[in-house]
Formats: C-alpha cells, structure tokens, sequence
C-alpha cells in the first residue's frame, strides 16, 4: 500500500494499442491485470518494446536511449500507440503518434503542447537494466533521474531547469568570446538571473532528496530484509545559504576557465551503502537492489504527492534477484499496478494472482 495516510485512487492502464510501433505490427490489448502483469517471453519477442511503449504515453519519452524514429517498425512511416487508463475511477486515454523527426500527443483526443504538458496524468516510474548505469556512472544521469522524478510531481521545474541550462549556455559563451573581459555588468545580470533557478533547483532536488532518503531506507529493508544502510547525500557545488555571493566569488575562476563549473549543472546524488560509496564500493547485487529500492522509494513519494497510485514498469530485473529478493519486491507493490518483463517461465508461475501475457514475435496471448 503507498506509506502514507490520506486517500489514494488506484491509477491503472486498461487498454494498449500499437500500430507499428517496435516489431508490433498491430496489438490490442485489453486484459490487462490492476495488480501484476507478468510479459513472459524468449528473448527479442517485445517484451521491452511494450513497456516501454507505456512509458512514452506517461512521460513522453522513452526510457531507451536513441531517437524516437527508432521506434517506427522497420519500413513503416509512422508508429501509433494509444494507452487507455483510469485515472479518479473515470476512463482517459493518451495517443501518440512517433513520425521521422516528430512526436506529437494527445489526452482524451486533445492535442498536447509539450512533453511537460503529459507529466500529469499516467504516473508511471520505470526500472530497467539501463538504471545501473546511473548508479555507476557518470553524475549527470543521475541529475537526469533526480530531475525526472521532481519534474513528475511539479512540471513547472522542468521550466525552471530549462531557464538555467538556457542561461548557463549564454553565460558559457559570453565568458568563452571574451574571457569575461569588459562584459562585468553582462555577467552580473546572469547571475542575478541565475541566482534566482539556483535557488528553485536547489531547493526541489534538496527537498526530494529528503523524502527519498526516508522512503529508500524502508524500501531497502522491505527487499533485502538486510541490515545495510543506504543514504543518500547531495553532493551540492554551491551553498543554497550565499548563493549570490559564491557566484560573485566564482567570477575569477569563471574568466579563467572561460566556463561556468559549478552549479547544479554539475552537482550529483550520491548513493551511500554502509558510509561507503556504492558507485565505487558495492557489488552489482547491492547495487541493483539499491536502484530497485530508490525506484520503490521514487513510486511512494509519486503516489503520496499526486494522490493516485503511479504504474510500475520493471524491465528485465525479475530473474537477477534471488528469491527472497523477488518476493519481498512484489510484495512491497501491493496497491500498485505492475508490469514486469521475463524471459524465464518459472518468474511467471512463482507470482501468485499474476496476469500472464505471454510476447512471441510482436503478438501477445493471455495464459
Ligand atoms: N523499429 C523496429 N522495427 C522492427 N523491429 C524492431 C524495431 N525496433 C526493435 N525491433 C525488434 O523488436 C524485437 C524485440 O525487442 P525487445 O527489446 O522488446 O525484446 P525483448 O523481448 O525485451 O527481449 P530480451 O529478452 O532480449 O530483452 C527485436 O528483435 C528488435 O530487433
Ligand atoms: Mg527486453
């Protein structure tokens, strides 16, 4: 159940349809479980493909890397998918329509304006063997994750950030063409600009971060039944308290480095296992449960801020888990509708109460 008290609707997709998108040529799905979806199938058969055809319809984008036409099935000019869902007990729907070099969208056959426009209406978190490479590499994925997940709950900070990375770019050229020579009052201006999104970033990632650092140590506990640690730090380049005095004090380094090199551009989230960095430290067990714990964590604090139930998608990270592991996870999203892929049968039977599709070359069948 989500942790806190105050009413939460169940939000649950009810109806897939895929027109040339990935390898399906033509899906209608329509039984579709509210609890566990188990998508059972050899490897390249689509189970990823259809996963991730709902995170596009939730967040407007794949969680895959690559462009959009990628998606369009091989010799096909456009990819069509349509996800019908019930969001407050009444039934919405969103369609998306994926074009060589266009994406468009629309809510309940109403064109959308831009990506922020889709972040309110089919909650969704996603967990894919893609998420290890954020918690092992480099920082600005997992700004990236950080970012995505605040933006769900409020998307005017997806403006927010769009304003700093437009004034970072100009500030970086500026102090670029001139070395900061003769442009002082240039550069005060974006700082005083600056100073303002620096405030609102810091402010939001910090205030997420608290959140998940106590959700993540519950989740944690919840799959791993362990005694490990986990906490989470911002790893911060500027001070939130003397924000436009630090960027007063940078302005030297600045004209020097001929670039702006510290703000929340360059900040990170730091995982912490036992007090000992998991990027550096843990194995890839620990790892992938820390991961799968924040992304419970990240499902919680959803469902807790919008007042509905997100969907989970959890790709391919069924079968590397260990028993106990795999009980424990689909015990902790109770409450939640789910969607998880595999390509070993065993998964799909261990689940009690599950839905079984089975995938074979882009068509599903029910078992
Ligand atoms: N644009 C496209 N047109 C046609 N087929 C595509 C397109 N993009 C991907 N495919 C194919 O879709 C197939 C299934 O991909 P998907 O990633 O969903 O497999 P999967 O069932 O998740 O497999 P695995 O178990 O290996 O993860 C692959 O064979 C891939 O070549
Ligand atoms: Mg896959």
């Amino acid at each position: 159940m989500p942790h806190s008290g105050g009413t939460v609707c169940v939000l649950h997709l009810d109806k897939l349809k895929l027109v040339h998108f990935r390898n399906y040529e033509l899906l209608e799905l329509e039984r579709i479980s509210e609890n566990v979806n188990v998508i059972f199938g050899k490897n390249a058969q689509g189970k990823t493909n259809l996963i991730e055809a709902v995170s596009i319809c939730a967040g407007g984008k794949s969680f895959r890397a690559g462009v959009d036409a990628k998606a369009i099935m091989d010799g096909c000019k456009s990819a069509y998918i349509y996800a019908g869902y019930v969001f407050s007990g009444r039934p919405h729907f969103i369609e998306a329509l994926i074009e060589k070099g266009s994406k468009s969208f629309k809510k309940d056959g109403i064109p959308q304006k831009s990506i922020k426009d889709m972040l309110g209406n089919l909650y969704s978190v996603v967990f894919s063997p893609e998420d290890m490479r954020t918690a092992k590499e480099s920082p600005a994925l997992r700004r990236a994750f950080l970012d995505g997940e605040i933006s769900k709950i409020r998307p005017s900070y997806v403006d927010a950030l769009r304003k700093y990375t437009e004034i970072i770019a100009e500030k970086n050229s500026v102090l670029k063409k001139s070395a900061g020579k003769g442009v002082s009052e240039l550069l005060d201006v974006y700082n005083e600009q600056l100073a303002r999104y620096i405030r609102i970033i810091l402010r939001n990632r910090q205030s997420y971060l608290k959140k998940l650092n106590e959700y993540v140590k519950e989740t944690h506990g919840e799959i791993s039944g362990g005694c490990e640690q986990i906490s989470l730090k911002y790893g911060g380049t500027i001070d939130k308290d003397d924000i436009e005095g630090q960027l007063k004090r940078l302005m030297p380094r600045e004209r020097h480095d001929m670039q702006v090199t510290l703000g929340p551009h360059r900040d990170d989230l730091r995982i912490f296992i036992d007090g000992q960095e998991a990027r550096s430290y843990a194995s890839q067990g620990q790892l992938r449960t820390v991961m799968l714990a924040i992304k419970i964590a990240c499902l919680k604090i959803l469902a807790d801020a919008t007042g509905h139930t997100p969907i989970m998608l959890l790709d391919d990270v069924f079968s590397e888990l260990d028993a106990v592991r795999r009980n424990n996870l689909v015990k902790s999203l109770t409450g939640f509708q789910s969607f998880i892929t595999t390509a070993d049968k065993s998964d799909a039977k261990r689940i009690e109460n599950a839905l079984v599709l089975n995938v074979s070359a882009g068509k599903v069948t029910v078992l």
